[in-house]
């Protein structure tokens, strides 16, 4: 579907000097998977990204799109390639004076529809990302998570074969990103549409892609199977990325309780949290809440089964607790 065969990116200005984006990438990417690429900023992901739909030409090498040499096209040859991709952007790019119904049919418009068919399509393409409803809403009154679905909506209109995604889901929070991935899946399931999905968010790549690459500096220094680089990672880029995602998971799967409790009776329920260690629970006595009626304020965290474990058991022993938060 996609081949970068030696692909070189020089960015030249004569005041600040060239500036090697991408170099000597070799690429293949299959129809119908979906493929991540992840790298840290200044890396060179968005600038491969606009390769892809011919937004700029590689320096050297060359660029494949389901078939047609995107590197060597002339720019009447592209305007029709790139009705067929499909791109969404981290900052949704809507028209800001537009409804969502009239940013939906924009690129149809410029297609030449009918009348008749923008209608039918918009509609169909509203109701699959579910905002239906807010069709004559203004983007400005639409939450993140709407943009994004009207900026999918939009990206989709010319029903392409490839869908590139550039940090998509990086201005939104952790339940949107979930439910605009869970989007994104959905479509995949229903068209089989190719998707180049651009992340710094390993969680991203883990919870989409089949396969992936990992950018560094402009180069690949890793690509394959997701599975395989998160069991095996070899390039410390990729380790860090695979290492940021544990504790991006322990994070969000951290659980604090927070109890009061008689001074008087602390020692009794150390033995309950010293058995707790193992599984990662930690417990720390507050201190500007200390000695408070002679109660002081214990905060217990970690994994959510541990801390719940524990705090069951010393609320048995200790008809003192007074609060749970
Ligand atoms: N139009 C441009 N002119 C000159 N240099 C550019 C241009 N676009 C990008 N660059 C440079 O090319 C390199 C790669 O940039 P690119 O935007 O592709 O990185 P990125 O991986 O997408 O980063 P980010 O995660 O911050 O979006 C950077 O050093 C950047 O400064
Ligand atoms: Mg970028």
């Amino acid at each position: 579907m996609i081949v970068l065969d030696h692909v070189e990116k020089i960015y030249r200005s004569p005041k600040h000097g060239d500036v090697v984006a991408l170099e000597d990438i070799r690429l293949e990417i299959r129809r119908g998977e979906i493929f991540g690429i992840v790298g840290h900023s200044g890396a060179g992901k968005s600038t491969l990204l606009r390769l892809l739909n011919g937004l700029e030409k590689p320096t050297s090498g060359r660029v494949t799109v389901n078939g047609i040499t995107i590197s060597e096209s002339s720019e009447r040859e592209l305007r029709e390639v790139r009705k067929k991709i499909g791109m969404i952007f981290q900052h949704f790019h809507l028209l800001w004076s537009r409804t969502v119904w009239e940013n939906v049919a924009f690129p149809l418009e410029l297609a030449g529809k009918s009348k008749k068919e923008i209608r039918e399509k918009v509609d169909t393409l509203l109701e699959r990302v579910g905002l239906a409803h807010r069709a004559n809403a203004y983007p400005s009154q639409l939450s993140g998570g709407q943009k994004q679905r009207v900026g999918i909506a939009r990206a989709l209109a010319n029903d392409p074969v490839l869908l590139l995604c550039d940090e998509a889901t990086s201005a939104l929070d952790p339940e949107t990103t979930a439910s605009i991935l869970e989007l994104l899946k959905e479509i995949h399931r229903d068209t089989g549409i190719t998707m180049v999905i651009i992340t710094h968010e390993m969680s991203v790549v883990k919870r989409l892609c089949q396969r992936m690459a990992v950018m560094e500096d402009g180069k690949i220094v890793e690509q394959g199977n997701v599975e395989t680089l998160f069991n095996n990672p070899r390039h410390p880029v990729t380790r860090q990325f695979v290492e940021s995602l544990i504790t991006e998971k322990a994070e969000s799967e951290q659980h604090t309780a927070l109890l009061r409790i008689h001074a008087d009776k602390l020692d009794r329920l150390w033995s309950h949290l010293a058995a707790r260690v193992k599984q990662g629970v930690t417990a720390t006595i507050l201190p500007d809440a200390a000695e408070q009626d002679d109660r002081v304020a214990l905060k217990i965290s970690g994994p959510k089964e541990a801390v719940q474990d524990a705090v069951e058991a010393i609320s048995e022993e200790n008809r003192e607790v007074i609060s749970h938060v």
